[in-house]
């Protein structure tokens, strides 16, 4: 079977993007997807030529790969298929708006971008265009949850009335330089749009994404701040208006002076918890890349799986993972990261011809984004104009 080839443009050489990069480059066969390949066909760093082409030399991309030394450039290259976005959030907006102008498909690391309006703004440039646009929400396309969803629309649980989901990890912010993208307000920095996403990822992606009209919901929050003015503690209470089953609450937390897993051995048990009239299903720390499910029925019923993510396996000296200032961890050898899932995912859209993920709606995307912008209006969180403009092109 011929396989269907995407021709991949990475913007920026920063640590996710070299997770993304070398995940994508596995052979998709490892997984079992026969049907489509990806290649790395050209890189950029805004800093210099050779940043970028250290980065191709590291992730093992072809020879032929082009190194640019500024992102327009790659907007530009003829030769892509789709372009990775991997900039800090704050620079999110500028870059998509870009590559769009410039037409090309996009995939955007989360969050999309800094507020609901910027990314109306793409949406609809996206459309006028005729483009293929997602949220680099990696997570939903695991295995993992696709099966979370389907024993939630498929009533295993019953009907669903809450799901709790945290992911915190201590660090310590006050190491870092203020200018890192983590507690910077100028990148956009704060717990909320670094992790507390992945804490909204599972709440939406079970109380909004299994509704056939789902429909956006009520929020409060609290939230503590770093001396930078930024968050370092996140609470959030969603209230889920639904037609059948009355209202569902979403409960999602993320901070880092607190653990989800403080000894990192599971000991304090799951990182979600989505609870239903007839049980619950459990999904293990952390909420970005859980390898563990426990369905837990009210008759007695248990089902426990393991979901390692697919690689080349033990023996192949390959390695992935993400590690940045404030903590992460190499994988087993062989292990892939799991950010191939949702390259995949582009892939099949190209292929078939669709504008947006089969799994996570533009219009989803816009609801989260506008949930984060109430977080953050209730909170007195704002960040510096020229990165919440939705005009283009500033200079940022
Ligand atoms: N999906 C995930 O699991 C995951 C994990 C971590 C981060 N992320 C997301 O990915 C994005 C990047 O995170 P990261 O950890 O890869 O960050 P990073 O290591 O700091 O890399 C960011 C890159 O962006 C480029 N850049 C352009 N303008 C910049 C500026 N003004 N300040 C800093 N960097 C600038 C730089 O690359 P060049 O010089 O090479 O152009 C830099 O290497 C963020 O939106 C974050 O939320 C996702």
């Amino acid at each position: 079977m011929s396989k269907f080839q995407v021709k991949w443009g990475m913007l920026a050489t920063g640590g996710i993007a070299e997770t993304f990069g070398r995940d994508i480059l596995l052979n998709p066969d490892t997984r079992g997807v026969h049907d489509v390949e990806h290649v790395v066909v050209a890189a950029a760093a805004s800093s210099s030529q050779s940043r970028a082409r250290i980065f191709l030399d590291k992730i093992g991309a072809p020879e032929t790969a082009v190194a640019y030394g500024s992102y327009k450039e790659l907007a530009q290259d003829p030769n892509l298929d789709i372009i990775y976005i991997a900039t800090p959030h704050s620079h999110h907006f500028q870059h998509c708006m870009l590559c769009l102008e410039s037409g090309k498909n996009v995939l955007c690391e989360k969050p999309f971008t800094t507020n609901a309006e910027q990314l109306e703004v793409l949406i609809r440039t996206a459309k006028e265009k005729n483009l293929f646009l997602m949220e680099a929400a990696w997570t939903r396309y695991f295995p993992l949850s696709l099966y979370v969803r389907e024993q939630v629309t498929s009533g295993a649980i019953g009907t669903v009335y809450r799901t709790f989901a945290d992911l915190s990890m201590i660090s310590s912010p006050e190491a870092l330089p203020d200018s890192h993208r983590l507690v910077s307000p100028d990148l956009a920095g704060g717990v909320l749009m670094d992790t507390g996403i992945y804490a909204l990822t599972w709440v939406f992606q079970t109380l909004f994404t299994t509704q056939q009209i789902p429909a956006a919901p009520a929020v409060l929050s609290a939230l503590r701040k770093y001396r930078l003015g930024t968050d370092e503690q996140v609470s959030m209470l969603l209230t889920f208006p639904r037609r059948v089953g009355g209202d569902a609450h979403g409960i999602a937390t993320a901070g880092v002076r607190t653990a989800t897993d403080p000894d990192e051995k599971s000991t304090a048990g799951p990182a979600v918890r989505i609870q239903g009239s007839k049980g619950e299903i459990q999904v293990s720390h952390p909420a970005f890349r859980p390898t563990k499910t426990k369905l837990i029925c009210t008759d007695g019923g248990i089902e426990e799986r393991e979901w390692p993510q697919p690689g080349p396996g033990p023996g192949s000296s390959w390695y992935n993972g993400f590690r940045n200032e404030v903590g992460g961890v190499l994988n087993q050898e062989g292990e892939g990261h799991g950010m191939f899932w949702e390259a995949d995912e582009c892939a099949f859209a190209l292929r078939d011809g669709r504008k947006e993920s089969q799994h996570h709606t533009l219009a989803e995307s816009l609801v989260i984004m506008q949930v984060m912008d109430q977080v953050r209006k209730q909170n007195g969180i704002r960040f510096p104009g020229k990165i919440e403009t939705a005009i283009y092109p500033v200079d940022i």
